[in-house]
């Protein structure tokens, strides 16, 4: 594909305005790299509610009508529910608009195929907006990790807590596509939020030649089932391994600002390690970076640990790129790819009992 960088600010769209419109519209605000033009979502609430940060954007109700209105556009924040992923992109795409993504890319490899095809098919860009990959503390972390500090490494530990109470407000709405998804054999802790942690395996190790998966399930109302207790195993191939352990705690109490996760990255080398302590949530409230080597422990007190800055760079940095062409997308469209080849190796090793799968090796 070839692409052009703008010699001027981007023109974006946003559409989807729901909860997590909130930090993705934290990279657009005083940014000499994109002007906003359009706000697309149809519910009228959360465009009457959304137009008060961009006064002069135009607002929406579908993708048709403002494809139809003349309004030039160059890129689009597509803040879309899960389920309206792939025909949504191939729509925004069709219409000759990079397009910024939210995560997961999508439920299958065939529908991948599609959204794949279709940017190819447009010489578009489609990105697969991935903010960890831009979370200060591990940002860090992959520092410490290739300076050699902790020694060479032997393998990590990822912990994820999903706890019932704190956090902010999610809408009675986003749980029917949840749901949805929930019923197709998506679980929103290991393939929608953990979509997030199999990146920064790929991001910090590389390539994973090998997966084992236990994948559980908690129901926790009628018919719905939350994918916890899991535990999921892999090799990169590196030899490194992996291994990350998903827990839910109804009744654990955790403070935060956003959603109520409790994530820790924990890095062993042969001479030490280096933990990232928090992330989405305010678990342990220590410097979120710590370096243990040669018997003397080092913290970081200084990141920018909030997890929204996370949202921020990572949008700048797509920003940045469709301004200038600085790269790598972090994620382009065939590195999300590799994420779900990830999360199905995971679903398919669980379904044969914890055998190993070759990402690879699924069709
Ligand atoms: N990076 C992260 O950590 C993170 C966190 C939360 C959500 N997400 C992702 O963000 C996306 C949106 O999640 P959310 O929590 O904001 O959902 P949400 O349900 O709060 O918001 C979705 C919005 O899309 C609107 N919408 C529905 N159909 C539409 C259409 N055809 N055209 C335009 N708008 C439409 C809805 O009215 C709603 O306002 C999902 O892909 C989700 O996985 C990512």
């Amino acid at each position: 594909m070839t692409f052009s960088p703008y010699d001027r600010p981007v023109r974006a769209a946003f559409v989807g305005l729901g909860r997590i419109y909130d930090l993705n519209m934290r990279a657009y605000v005083d940014n000499p790299d994109v002007e906003v033009v359009a706000l697309v979502d149809p519910s009228e609430e959360r465009r009457a509610e959304r137009q008060s940060d961009w006064p002069a954007a135009r607002t929406f109700a579908t993708v048709a009508e403002l494809a139809s209105s003349g309004l030039e556009v160059d890129a689009v924040e597509a803040l879309l529910p899960i389920p309206l992923h792939v025909e949504g992109v191939i729509e925004l795409l069709g219409n000759g608009w990079h397009v910024n993504l939210q995560k997961p890319l999508c439920n299958d490899l065939a529908s991948a195929s599609r959204m794949l095809d279709a940017a190819r098919a447009n010489d578009r860009q489609l990105r697969v907006m991935e903010n960890y990959v831009f979370y200060e503390p591990l940002v860090k972390l992959k520092e410490v990790v290739e300076s050699g500090e902790i020694g060479e490494v032997g393998g990590y530990h990822l912990k994820m807590v999903a706890s019932g109470l704190g956090g902010w407000e999610v809408p009675g709405s986003s749980y029917e596509w949840q749901f949805k998804q929930i019923r197709e054999g998506r679980g929103i802790l290991v393939f929608d939020d953990g979509w997030h942690k199999l990146s920064t395996a790929l991001w910090l190790f590389g390539p994973v030649r090998e997966v084992r998966a236990w994948i559980g399930g908690t129901e926790v109302m009628p018919g719905i089932a939350i994918d916890a207790p899991s535990t999921i195993v892999w090799e990169h191939e590196s030899g490194i391994r992996g291994v990350w352990d998903i827990t839910l705690a109804p009744d654990m109490y955790l403070r935060s600002d956003y959603y109520t996760n409790d994530e820790r990255w924990e890095v062993t080398g042969r001479r030490g390690y280096a933990r990232v302590n928090r992330c989405t949530g305010r678990g342990i409230q220590q410097p979120s970076l710590d370096v243990y080597a040669d018997g003397e422990m080092r913290s970081y007190h200084a990141l920018d640990d909030d997890w929204a800055s996370s949202f921020r760079d990572s949008g700048r940095h797509w920003l940045r790129y469709l301004h200038t062409g600085q790269g790598p997308l972090l994620w382009s469209g065939e590195e999300a790819v590799s994420v779900l080849r990830f999360a199905l190796a995971a679903y398919a090793s669980s379904a044969a009992g914890g055998t190993g799968v070759d990402p690879a090796s699924l069709q």
